[in-house]
């Protein structure tokens, strides 16, 4: 027997935590009783629907995504944005691993394994996140010296991050760093740049682990090859 939202997101329905979302807005039935509470376990032999429609043993898909600008990561939106599975278009129920900004542009991952995601989201895994932002002022060594040692946010210090000054532009008034990170907070990028007295004009996701849109264009997608797959579960 085995929790019902495991079930699912092995199914490929959606990752665990939005499986939870779908057993409580009463949209999933066990041997044809809706089932809301989350405590509910399954075999083998329990006929499970979403919406009525009976999950199956989908295939898991990966692809890495060039997320263009003011695309939202989510796969639909009340208010009639761009989502990015209007652009990756797939016979599976593919979602984006983590999460980019409406205006950050760059490296996403979509899947439908469920596991695979919530490993991706853990980060105690470490996987390298590198993005390139775009700054408003001069960034100052002292400043990068902090984002090296760690930043205290609210949801507590940053682990140390690498960062590479690119460009300081005093015509401009503007500077470029790259920045490595591997915990995924909400807009934990843009608030320690932020937070140490240089906001974000412009962010980019460069690289998820060795993943890179090498040749891409924003809007592209393309299948993640299995050794990258191991890569990025840190079996290769
Ligand atoms: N950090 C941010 O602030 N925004 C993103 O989109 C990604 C990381």
């Amino acid at each position: 027997m085995e929790r019902l939202q495991k079930v699912m997101a092995h199914a490929g329905v959606a990752s665990r935590r939005k499986c939870e979302s779908i057993i409580e807005e009463g949209r999933v039935k066990v041997n044809g009783q809706v089932v809301t509470e989350l405590g509910v376990k399954v075999s083998s032999s329990d006929r499970i629907t979403v919406d009525d429609i009976p999950i199956g043993k989908e295939e898991r898909v990966y692809y890495l995504f060039y997320k263009p600008q003011n695309v939202l990561s989510s796969v639909s939106d009340d208010r009639g944005r761009p989502v990015v599975t209007d652009y990756v278009k797939v016979d599976q129920r593919i979602y984006p691993v983590g999460r980019l900004d409406f205006d950050t542009t760059g490296a996403l991952i979509m899947t439908n394994d469920g596991d695979f995601s919530h490993y991706m989201a853990h980060p105690s895994h470490e996987v390298d996140k590198e993005y390139q932002a775009t700054l408003e002022g001069l960034i100052t060594n002292e400043a990068l010296k902090q984002l090296r040692l760690g930043v205290r946010l609210e949801q507590g210090v940053t682990s140390p991050a690498k960062t590479k000054l690119l460009k300081r532009d005093p015509k401009k008034n503007i500077s470029v760093v790259n920045i490595t990170i591997h915990e995924g907070w909400n807009h934990q990028v843009k608030l320690m740049f932020q937070t140490v007295g240089f906001p974000v004009k412009r962010l980019h996701r460069i690289r998820i682990g060795h993943l890179k849109l090498d040749g891409m264009i924003p809007g592209e997608y393309r299948r993640i090859k299995p050794f990258e797959l191991k890569q990025l579960r840190g079996e290769a």
